[in-house]
C-alpha cells in the first residue's frame, strides 16, 4: 500500500494549511468560537481582562511575570482555555520572540485545534511582522509528519483567528492581514520543505522527487524543465550523473523558473542551487550504521528548501527573478558506483578525481553551478547539506555561510536573522585551496583533515566563474534531535524561510558594492 503512495502524499501539509483570520480588536465576533486564546502579557505592567476569571496577582502569583519565552495555561470550563504569553518589557518583542511565544501558545493546548491569538499592543515588532512572526510559531509548532501513519499524531489545527492589538486601528488592522498573510504563505513553505525532507528515500527518488516539483510548480506559478539521464548527458553534466552511477533510480535535473510579473531588463535575478541527494550512504566510501546515517534522507533539505522557497514567491509578490536548479540523485553503493581513483568531467569541462564518493554533495552542485553562471544573473546563492564538518564547527543550529561577495553574504545573513534560521560567516581560505589540487586532474574533491567545509566551498567556487556567490551549509540544522518551539524534532526545513525571505529583499549585489564604495568616497571627500 505504501509502495503506491503517490508522491504529492507525502507532502500533505502544502495543501493542508489551517485557515487562518484575522479580527479586529474588541469585536464580539472577533474570536469565533475558539478553544483557546493566546493573550500577550507585558513584563513590569501584568494586566488580564477580567473575563479570564484570574486578576493580575494571581497571575504573577502563578509565575506569570510577562517574561518573555513564559506561558501560563489557564483552562476554563465556560469558554475557551487561555494561555497567557510574556512578551518581555513593553516594546521589546521582536520577531524571534514572538515567534517563539506564538509555537508556546499552541504547544500548551496540545489538543485543541481552533485557536485565537491576540497581537500585543506595544510590541517591539510592527503589526505586520508581530501578526507574521506570531502566525510562524502557531503552525511551525504543531507541525507533524503523518502521512505513513495509521492515525496522525496529535490533534491538527483547524483554524486559527489573529487577533489585532487593542490600540489598533484600521491601518494596522490591514498591516496585521498583511502580516498574516505572509506568515501563512512562509511557513507554509518551511512545512512543505520538511515534508520533502522526511519521506523516505524509496518513495521520494529523484524521479519522485522532479514530479513533485512539477505538480507543486504548476499551482504555483513556476515554470518547471526537467532534465534525465540522456539530457543530463547532453549537458555534460558529468558530476550529477558520476553520482548517480550506483543507484538504480536515474537523476534528474530540476529547473525552476520564477518570473514576476511585469519583468524586464530591469529585474534582479537570482540563481539558487540545491543538493537533492535522496539518499547518502557514502557510496563506496560508505558511512557507518549510525545515527548520522540514518538521517541522510534529508540529504536533499538544499533542493527542497529551493522548492519550497519558489513555490511561495508569487503568493508573497516577489519582485526577483528566480531560477532554482535542484541536483537530484541518491549515492549508492554497487558494481556500477564511482570508484576512488575515478575521474569526472564537471559541466564545462573541469576533471574531477574521486578520491572519496561520500563527498558527492560538491560533484551535484558543480554542474548546476557552471548552468547557473552561463546565464544572464545577479548572483548565485546555494544551499546543501555538505558538510560533517561544518556541523562540528557551528554545532547542530547554524548554518555556515561563505561567499565571494560580502554584500551578498550580508543579505543572506540578514534574512536568516529575519527567519530566525541562525547563519554564521565562516571564511573562504584561499590558502587551503592547493589542498584540493590533484595528480591526475584539475581538482581533487576532497581535501586534507580539517577544514573540510572550507575545502568544500572552495570546490563549489571554482565553478562559479566569479559571479558573486555565496554557499550555505546546513548538514547541521536540516536535522533537529530536541525538539523546542516552532523547531520540531526531525527534519527542520531550514533554508525555506530563509531563501524566500533572500528572494524579497534582493538586491543586485554589484550594485550594492557600488554604492557602499560611493558613499565611503564621497564620506571621505566631506570630512
Ligand atoms: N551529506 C554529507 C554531509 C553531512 C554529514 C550532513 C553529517 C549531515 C550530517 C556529505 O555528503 C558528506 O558525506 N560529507 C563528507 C565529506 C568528506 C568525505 C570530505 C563529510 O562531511 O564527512
Ligand atoms: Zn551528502
Ligand atoms: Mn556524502
Amino acid at each position: 500500500m505504501a509502495q503506491s503512495m503517490a508522491a504529492l502524499d507525502l507532502i500533505p501539509s502544502w495543501s493542508r494549511v489551517p485557515r487562518v483570520d484575522v479580527a479586529p480588536a474588541r469585536d464580539p465576533e472577533a474570536v469565533r468560537d475558539p478553544e483557546a486564546v493566546g493573550l500577550p502579557v507585558v513584563q513590569g505592567a501584568v494586566a488580564v481582562p477580567a473575563w479570564i476569571g484570574l486578576g493580575p496577582g494571581a497571575v504573577e502569583a502563578a509565575g506569570m511575570t510577562g517574561a518573555a519565552g513564559r506561558v501560563l495555561l489557564v483552562p476554563r470550563e465556560d469558554g475557551p482555555d487561555v494561555v497567557l504569553y510574556g512578551t518581555g518589557p513593553e516594546g521589546a518583542a521582536g520577531p524571534d520572540v514572538l515567534r517563539d511565544a506564538g509555537a508556546a501558545v499552541a504547544l500548551a493546548v496540545p489538543g485543541r485545534s481552533r485557536l485565537a491569538v491576540v497581537v500585543p499592543s506595544g510590541a517591539g515588532a510592527k503589526p505586520a511582522e508581530a501578526a507574521q512572526a506570531l502566525v510562524e510559531g502557531v503552525l511551525l509548532a504543531r507541525y507533524g509528519f503523518d502521512p505513513l501513519k495509521r492515525e496522525p499524531s496529535g490533534t491538527a489545527l483547524e483554524a486559527v483567528t489573529v487577533v489585532a492589538g487593542s490600540d489598533s486601528d484600521s491601518d494596522s488592522r490591514e498591516a496585521v492581514e498583511r502580516g498574516v498573510e505572509r506568515g501563512v504563505w512562509l511557513a507554509r513553505a518551511t512545512m512543505l520543505a520538511r515534508d520533502l525532507a522526511s519521506a523516505p528515500p524509496s518513495l521520494l527518488t529523484a524521479p519522485d522527487l522532479a514530479e513533485v516539483a512539477v505538480r507543486l510548480g504548476a499551482q504555483c506559478g513556476l515554470k518547471v524543465e526537467v532534465f534525465g539521464q540522456r539530457e543530463l548527458e547532453e549537458l555534460g553534466c558529468g558530476g550529477l550523473l558520476g553520482v548517480n552511477r550506483g543507484g538504480v533510480d536515474e537523476a534528474r535535473m530540476v529547473k525552476l523558473t520564477y518570473l514576476p510579473s511585469g519583468a524586464g531588463d530591469g529585474t534582479p535575478r537570482l540563481a539558487l542551487v540545491g543538493k537533492g541527494i535522496t539518499y547518502d550512504s557514502g557510496g563506496i566510501s560508505l558511512k557507518p550504521a549510525d545515527a548520522v546515517h540514518a538521517t541522510m534522507k534529508n540529504d536533499m533539505s538544499g533542493a527542497g528548501a529551493i522548492l519550497a522557497a519558489l513555490c511561495v514567491l508569487a503568493g508573497l509578490g516577489c519582485r526577483t527573478a528566480v531560477t532554482g536548479y535542484l541536483m537530484c540523485t541518491d549515492n549508492m553503493p554497487s558494481g556500477s558506483a564511482l570508484k576512488l581513483g575515478d575521474v569526472l568531467w564537471m559541466r564545462g569541462g573541469t576533471s574531477v578525481e574521486v578520491v572519496n564518493a561520500d563527498a558527492e554533495g560538491r560533484l551535484v552542485m558543480a554542474d548546476a553551478l557552471v548552468l547557473a553562471g552561463e546565464e544572464p544573473g545577479d548572483a548565485i546563492v546555494d544551499i546543501a547539506t555538505l558538510t560533517g564538518a561544518c556541523l562540528r564547527a557551528l554545532g547542530a543550529e547554524t548554518a555556515g555561510v561563505f561567499g565571494n561577495a560580502q554584500p551578498l553574504v550580508d543579505q543572506v545573513l540578514d534574512a536568516a536573522a529575519r527567519t530566525g534560521e541562525p547563519a554564521w560567516q565562516l571564511p573562504l581560505s584561499r590558502r587551503y585551496r592547493p589542498e584540493l589540487d590533484s595528480e591526475v586532474a584539475d581538482l581533487k574533491n576532497m581535501g586534507g583533515p580539517n577544514g573540510g567545509a572550507i575545502h568544500a566551498a572552495l570546490f563549489l567556487e571554482e565553478f562559479v566563474a566569479g559571479r558573486p556567490w555565496a554557499h550555505i551549509d546546513i548538514a547541521g540544522p536540516a536535522q533537529n534531535d530536541k525538539p523546542s518551539g516552532w523547531r520540531t524534532k526531525g527534519c527542520t526545513g531550514f533554508g525555506a524561510r530563509l531563501l524566500a525571505e533572500l528572494a524579497l529583499a534582493f538586491t543586485p549585489p554589484s550594485t550594492a558594492a557600488r554604492t557602499d564604495s560611493t558613499r565611503s568616497i564621497s564620506e571621505e571627500a566631506g570630512r
